[in-house]
């Protein structure tokens, strides 16, 4: 139901109307002249203004305008008995969203009426999202309202201010990079170098001297001295992104640096003093790591001071709007595009969608749905077909790996165990009691469970 302003001098239409808004359970008010109406504008919520072009006092397009200097976004459509094409023009011109010639039609009243609410609803939508965007809800440029994320946000700022080493977990593109910035910003280093290090990327004797650096000689092609990464981030942070996969010679080096704050460059003996913030990330599971021997226990034990988990994204769904509105206005603007917002049809798919890629996958998305928007709004055409395929569909649904069948038979029902608690918890959308329930297990077993799989 919408409140409709009807300004319009002449009985016979102002009964028309009556009649037809209130069939279709609309709530309309009469104006008889421009001032009356201006009135009601002044002191109501008006969701739509339906104004004869020559009313007394003041003309439609006269109201036109003070409304729309009372309410930048208000819906508006003219009705003339003696219209013109040129005042259609300037009808249009003027921000009206609708010019009607009388007499008018049941039908062409009806359908310029849904498509004016429609526009409304649909700027108002986009207006809340963009009022969501507030500081509470962000952290530096992590966006963010749902609860586990304001939670981490809020553990973020805390542990910033603090020189203790972050471990930070979660699936690729969620964010981790983003935030280990942030607190790089927040913190009182934030001054100072910010240093990224890939540690999965470089073999283990690169990775030695690209982190510590090395004294000339030390080995073939080691032409002079040179520093390392940890030295460069002196009195800033260094961020040690795929730790998860680094090599055990590297894991010694590294807990010995995270326990003395002294290295050694390659080659050398004397100790240099650093003072370095580490922040390390990970989207394997460390513990896993840890149990399978890959990834040593009293590094594990070190670093595991504050760890700052980023759930993924399909498990913060109620974030995907606001991230999305984000990502329109940042590539509306670096293509020079004009784009109002996401239809509602649009946002529905990408509310529902998996999101395997997490945020990153959501940003590519609306990277391309900018490009191809054709409209002044993203509509499902112009997303991805793949978004609206369920998993499991083709195949990608976590469940068993490939070679279960060759796994001991207790191992390959922990992963078949997991992969079901998670798809229960998402089901429930995290609730623990309701998942319990439907899985027919008490609720500490549950939280025994998710603790063990790394999933609490
Ligand atoms: N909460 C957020 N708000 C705004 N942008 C975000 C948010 N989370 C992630 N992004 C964006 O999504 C992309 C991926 O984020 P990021 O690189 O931090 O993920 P990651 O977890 O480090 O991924 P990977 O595991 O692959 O290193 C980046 O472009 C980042 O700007
Ligand atoms: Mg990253």
């Amino acid at each position: 139901m919408a409140r409709i302003l009807i300004a319009d001098p002449d009985p016979a239409t102002q009964q028309d109307l009556l009649e037809h808004l209130r069939r279709r359970g609309h709530d309309p008010v009469l104006a008889e002249d421009g001032a009356a109406a201006l009135r009601t504008l002044t002191d109501e919520d008006v969701d739509l203004v339906l104004a004869e072009l020559q009313l007394p006092g003041m003309d439609g397009l006269q109201l036109l305008r003070e409304a729309h200097r009372l309410h930048a976004d208000q819906a508006f459509i003219l009705l003339a008995a003696f219209g013109t094409v040129e005042d259609a023009v300037a009808a249009m011109r003027e921000g009206a969203d609708d010019f009607l010639s009388k007499p008018l039609s049941a039908e062409e009243v009806s359908l310029a009426i849904e498509r004016a609410l429609d526009k409304a609803r649909l700027l108002r939508e986009n207006q809340d999202l963009r009022a969501a965007l507030d500081d509470r809800l962000r952290l530096f440029n992590l966006v963010g309202g749902d609860a586990k994320m304001t939670a981490l946000f809020k553990t973020a700022r805390a542990v910033a201010g603090s020189r203790s080493t972050v471990l930070i977990t979660g699936e690729s593109g969620t964010g981790k990079t983003l935030l280990a910035r942030a607190i790089h910003s927040l913190s009182p280093r934030g001054k100072g170098p910010f240093v990224e290090v890939n540690c999965g990327a470089l073999p283990e004797s690169l990775l030695e001297s690209e982190l510590f650096g090395h004294v000339r000689g030390a080995f073939t092609g080691a032409v002079k001295d040179r520093a390392g990464k940890f030295e460069a981030a002196h009195g800033g942070t260094i961020f040690l992104d795929e730790i998860g996969t680094s090599s055990p010679g590297f894991q010694v080096k590294l807990l010995r640096v995270l326990q003395d704050r002294v290295l050694e460059r390659v080659g050398d003996s004397r100790p240099i003093p650093v003072d370095v913030r580490v922040i390390l990330a990970t989207n394997s599971d460390l513990a896993e790591a840890v149990q399978a021997g890959t990834f040593r226990a009293d590094l594990y034990y070190r670093i595991h001071v504050v760890n700052l988990h980023v759930p993924p994204l399909r498990e913060r769904r109620s974030d995907v709007p606001v991230l999305a509105e984000r990502f329109l206005q940042r590539f509306a603007h670096e293509n020079q595009k004009t784009l109002r917002g996401i239809a509602p049809d649009a946002l529905r798919i990408l509310e529902q969608a998996e999101w395997p890629g997490n945020v990153r996958q959501l940003e590519n998305v609306m990277e391309r749905a900018v490009v191809l928007a054709e409209g002044d709004v993203i509509t499902p055409a112009d997303l991805p077909e793949e978004l609206t395929r369920r998993p499991g569909a083709h195949g990608t649904e976590p469940g068993l790996p490939h070679d279960a069948h060759l796994l001991p038979l207790r191992a390959a029902l922990e992963v078949a165990e997991k992969a079901l608690l998670q798809r229960a918890l998402e089901h429930h959308g995290g609730n623990r009691l309701a998942t319990a329930e439907s899985l027919g297990i008490n609720r500490s077993t549950l939280f025994h469970k998710m603790r063990r799989y790394g999933l609490s």
